[in-house]
């Protein structure tokens, strides 16, 4: 059968990664970004997929997205919630205005695009929602600061209380906790041989890349995952292990 995904913040990274995944599967993919050109770029690489730009934090923005999918595409069966900032910022140094920038691209939008595409799930009796937290939703981050890891410890709450409301309607809804994955994040954040100083001390000592994420996020969204809710994976290379 074939489903219709939306992965926000697809232009690039792991976004992008899943993306090109669940196209590979068989999926019609929504590709959302900030960036309508890399959200553009993404979807022209695909299969059958359109791009749908716009600010996930935004509950009005979101409303055209999902509806834009299911105009164009079908209802949404598979939502991935990948869109996240960091800023690497201190406690005593954060603004307001970045705290809530940090929580609102990270929690947010996770809630907002989730509530957005139930009710289509609901109707056709199945769907999956994968929601990307961090090692920082469970412990401390590496490289953002207290506002990135107070936005993935919520976004692991909200999957665990969303899992239980919406289970009976065979929906299924997780989350994925990465390690150190070598993307634009990364890349933009911390000088290349302090990634190399982190990768090393892993016990698979290397960086995660975005297609393995994207694997086990396109596992989550399969038929074969009905029994697996309000989980939250570790894909990290054995950095946290608990
Ligand atoms: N890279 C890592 O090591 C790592 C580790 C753990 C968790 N994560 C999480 O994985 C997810 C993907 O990370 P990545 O490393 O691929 O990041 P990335 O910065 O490479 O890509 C994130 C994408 O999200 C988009 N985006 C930002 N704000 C948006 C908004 N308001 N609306 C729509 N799109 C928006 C950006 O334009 C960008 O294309 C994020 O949630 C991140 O917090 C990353």
């Amino acid at each position: 059968m074939t489903r219709v995904a939306l992965v926000t913040g697809a232009g690039q990274g792991m976004g992008r990664a899943v993306a090109s995944r669940l196209s590979a599967l068989g999926a019609h993919v929504a590709v959302n970004d900030l960036n309508p050109e890399t959200a553009e770029e993404t979807a022209a690489s695909l299969a059958l997929a359109i791009s749908v730009p716009g600010d996930v934090t935004d509950k009005a923005s979101v409303e055209t997205i999902v509806s834009k999918a299911r105009d164009e595409l079908g209802p949404v069966d598979i939502l991935v919630n990948n869109a996240g900032i960091l800023f690497p910022t201190r406690v005593e140094e954060i603004s307001e205005e970045e705290w809530d920038r940090v929580i609102a691209v990270n929690l947010r939008a996770t809630f907002l695009c989730s509530q957005a595409v139930l009710a289509g799930m609901r109707e056709g009796r199945w769907g999956r929602i994968v929601n990307f937290s961090s090692t920082a939703g469970k412990s401390v981050s590496t490289i953002g600061g207290a506002h990135y890891t107070a936005a993935k410890a919520g976004i692991l709450g909200f999957t665990r209380h969303l899992s239980h409301e919406v289970a009976a309607d065979g929906i299924t809804v997780n989350a994925v906790c990465p390690g150190l994955i070598d993307t634009e994040m990364v890349q933009s954040t911390i000088p290349p041989e302090t990634v190399q100083a982190y990768a090393e001390g892993f016990p698979i000592p290397r960086l995660g890349q975005p297609t393995e994420v994207a694997d086990l996020v396109a596992f989550l969204t399969s038929d074969e995952a009905s029994y697996i809710t309000g989980a939250s994976l570790d894909i990290n290379g054995g950095d946290l292990t608990i």
